[in-house]
Formats: structure tokens, C-alpha cells, sequence
């Protein structure tokens, strides 16, 4: 694979490859920690991957090495997001589980997995896209133009 990603293939994940997304999903889990929350949501990710990738309100994009799945990410269309409500466009695209195996980081693959989710969105009239960054990613979603808010949170 060349330094730029160029071997490196992309499509939209189907119902069969359900376990692989589910792979790819609970190293992303791992990798974001803490270690109790990968284990209290690893066993949902079949029920909840099983409905995204029969949704048409979703699509999950999957970055593949000679047919090896590599990377992933998650597009949903939200329309019910109490920020768009009342605007003329009230859906937005949620961007969400970025993942892409550690050996092949760096080298523009996120990038074009987020660029397809993008597209997709923008393929269907969608004028903004959202998403919650890992801290570690924050400067990756800069890069892309994504720009903080006045959003706050506060656990409950
Ligand atoms: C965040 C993540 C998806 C990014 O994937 P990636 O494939 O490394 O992304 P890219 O290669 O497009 O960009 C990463 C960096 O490599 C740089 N880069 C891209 N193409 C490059 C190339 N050809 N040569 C050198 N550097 C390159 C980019 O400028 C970028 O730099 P930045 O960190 O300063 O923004 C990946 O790091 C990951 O899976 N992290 C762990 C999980 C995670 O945090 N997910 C996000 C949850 S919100």
C-alpha cells in the first residue's frame, strides 16, 4: 500500500458484512475506553449494526486492503435535532464511529471515509453535518472544517 492510501478501496457496507463492521466497532470501543464502557456497549453493537445497515437513514462506509476492512464510518440523518427544528432545513447528517485500524492511520484514509459521509448527506439536500469528537480526534475534524459551537454538556 503506498503512503497516500491509494491501495486502499472504499464502499458502502451491506448486511453481510455485519461482522466485520462489528470487528472494526469493538477495536474502536477498546480504543476509546474507559474499559467498563467497551464492555457494557460491546453486546449491543449486533442489534444496533444490525438495524444501521438495513436503515435508509444510514449508511456506513467501509475503507477495505485487498478485501481486509480497515476503516469505517457511520453517516445517520437526523431529523429531529432541536437545533434544525424550526429551520427551512431542519435534517442534519450525525457523523459517527470514525475508526481506522492503527497501521493504515495517517495517510488520508479517515479523511475520505468522512468525505463520503459527507457526500452522501449532501447527495440528499443536507446542508450541515454534526458530530461529538474523541479528544484525540479533534484536530482531525478541524482539518476537515468543523468548527465547535456553544454546545455544553452536563451528565444527569
Ligand atoms: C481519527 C481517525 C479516524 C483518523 O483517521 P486517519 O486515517 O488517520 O485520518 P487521516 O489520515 O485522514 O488524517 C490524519 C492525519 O494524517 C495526516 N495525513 C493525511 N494524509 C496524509 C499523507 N498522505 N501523508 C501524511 N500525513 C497525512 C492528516 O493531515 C491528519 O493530520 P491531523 O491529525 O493533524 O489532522 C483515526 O485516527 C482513528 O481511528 N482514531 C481512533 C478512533 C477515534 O478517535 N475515532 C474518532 C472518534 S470521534
Amino acid at each position: 500500500m503506498t503512503r497516500a492510501g491509494g491501495d486502499v478501496h472504499y464502499r458502502v457496507a451491506t448486511a453481510p458484512d455485519h461482522d466485520a463492521v462489528v470487528t472494526l466497532l469493538a477495536e474502536l470501543l477498546v480504543e476509546l475506553g474507559p474499559p467498563e464502557a467497551a464492555v457494557r456497549v460491546r453486546p449491543l453493537l449486533d442489534v444496533d449494526l444490525r438495524a444501521a445497515l438495513a436503515a435508509p437513514t444510514v449508511r456506513v462506509f467501509l475503507a477495505e486492503d485487498a478485501g481486509t476492512p480497515v476503516g469505517l464510518s457511520r453517516a445517520d440523518v437526523l431529523s429531529s435535532d432541536p437545533i434544525f427544528r424550526l429551520r427551512d432545513d431542519h435534517r442534519c447528517g450525525y457523523v459517527d464511529q470514525m475508526y481506522v485500524r492503527p497501521t493504515y492511520r495517517d495517510r488520508g484514509v479517515g479523511q475520505r471515509l468522512l468525505e463520503l459521509c459527507e457526500g452522501w448527506f449532501r447527495a440528499q439536500g443536507i446542508g450541515h453535518a454534526l458530530l461529538h469528537a474523541a479528544p484525540r480526534a479533534l484536530r482531525f475534524y478541524a482539518r476537515a472544517g468543523y468548527l465547535s459551537n456553544r454546545e455544553m454538556f452536563k451528565r444527569l
